[in-house]
């Protein structure tokens, strides 16, 4: 296999996910490339030495200037908080490293175009980081689209649903603040999941109007006292868009305060002939709708059928861990020019996208309007 240098700058949460993914790469049977992480740049040192386990990680360092100058370093993954995409994003690339890059590619829509006019000025390879697609699930909801069996498009639904937000004594964190999390809040957060399919198949809102509504307004802020916190923490967007000439309805929702729900991500495809729904709260079930003289909603476990195919078991569960290695795979081997006919990352145009939804959702709350993107 062809070894591709990787540098992750923000070894936080995702950080320490992404490593791990490289870490279990022989599981993966049909890829020419492997990742090998060389570099990672994180300002907390306990943060920095989590990765002394990972004895290809040679450079481990507070500035992440010093990564970007690192020869060994192909491609760099950032995780940071969203103020500081845009610089070091726009950094990577000056740098002359391809980027992966977290969403939501930035504060705002101005600052999504701004990183998409130096991707594009740079020519070099950029994608945006989005697991579900490459869920087994997920992956057979665009196939019953793409087959055309669902007859008319009647309605359509996308959600991510978290429930953290509900325990008051969670401490604040940087995505509770719109300084640091952008006045986007959730739509930021979790928007990305549920916009990608939805725009992977064409479906752009042209018209929407947005429910946003806030969280708890103060946490502890881990040092004895209370924090502010001011972003939105639910999302209902209820969307027009057009589909085999029809305008059709399509909800996205994203929430952080969803009673019940861990990290529920949700589609469902209802159409005249059929209809097509996956929860990652059933992980490995796929629900079709049939019509006809009875109608019925009929389900099927679906297993290990992943896009990259790997060592596990055809019978056994997909679950976070194996979307997040599915979709670097996709990554590295769309970079090398051989992804084949399979789903690739979201791309820079599609996280621009997400932001100009973001925007509209924001003014049309603002003003309790209907607002036309
Ligand atoms: N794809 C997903 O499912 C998913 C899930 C969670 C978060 N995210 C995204 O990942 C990104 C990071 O979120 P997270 O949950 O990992 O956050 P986190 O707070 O756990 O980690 C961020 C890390 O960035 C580091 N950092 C901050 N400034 C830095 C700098 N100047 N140089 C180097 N390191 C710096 C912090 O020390 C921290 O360790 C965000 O864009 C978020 O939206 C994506």
């Amino acid at each position: 296999m062809k070894k591709i240098g990787i540098g992750i700058i923000g070894g936080g949460l995702m950080g320490r996910e992404m490593a791990s993914a490289f870490a279990r790469w022989c599981a993966l049977m049909d890829v020419e490339v492997q990742p090998e992480l060389v570099a990672v740049a994180d300002l907390v040192e306990d943060v920095r030495n989590w990765f002394r386990r990972i004895p290809s990680c040679t450079q481990i360092t507070g500035d992440y200037h010093e990564l970007l100058a690192n020869p060994a370093v192909d491609v760099v993954y950032v995780a940071v908080p969203h103020n500081l995409h845009e610089k070091i994003y726009c950094d990577v690339l000056a740098a002359g490293k391809d980027l992966f890059a977290e969403k939501p590619f930035g504060m705002d829509l101005a600052s999504a175009r701004r990183i998409a006019e130096a991707a594009q000025a740079s020519g070099l390879f950029v994608r945006c980081s989005s697991e579900f697609p490459f869920l087994p699930g997920a992956q057979r909801v665009m196939q019953h689209v793409k087959e055309g069996t669902l007859g008319r498009i009647l309605e359509v639904v996308a959600a991510f649903h978290h429930s953290s937000d509900l325990d008051a004594s969670k401490p604040a964190n940087w995505k509770r603040k719109s300084a640091t999390c952008g006045e986007i809040g959730v739509l930021g957060d979790l928007g990305m999941h549920a916009c990608h399919i939805p725009l992977r198949l064409g479906w752009r809102p042209q018209r929407l109007f947005a429910q946003l509504q806030k969280g708890y307004p103060q946490r502890p802020d881990g040092r004895g006292g209370m924090a502010d916190c001011d972003t939105w923490d639910n999302a209902l967007l209820h969307c027009w868009t057009q589909i085999g000439g029809h305008a059709v309805p399509l909800r996205l929702e994203m929430k952080r305060m969803a009673p019940g729900e861990t990290n529920t991500w949700y589609i469902e495809v209802l159409g005249t002939e059929g209809g097509v729904r996956y929860t990652t709260k059933e992980p490995k079930t796929l629900w079709l709708f049939e019509n006809g003289k009875e109608q019925f909603w009929k389900k099927t476990d679906l297993g290990f059928c992943m896009p990259f195919k790997t060592v596990t078991g055809g019978i056994f569960e997909p679950g976070f861990p194996d979307i997040i290695q599915q979709m670097w795979a996709a990554y590295l081997m769309e970079r090398e020019g051989l992804l084949g006919g399979r789903c690739g990352c979201a791309t820079v145009e599609e996280a621009v996208a997400t932001q100009e939804i973001f925007a509209a959702a924001l003014a049309s709350h603002e003003l309790g309007v209907v607002q036309a993107l």
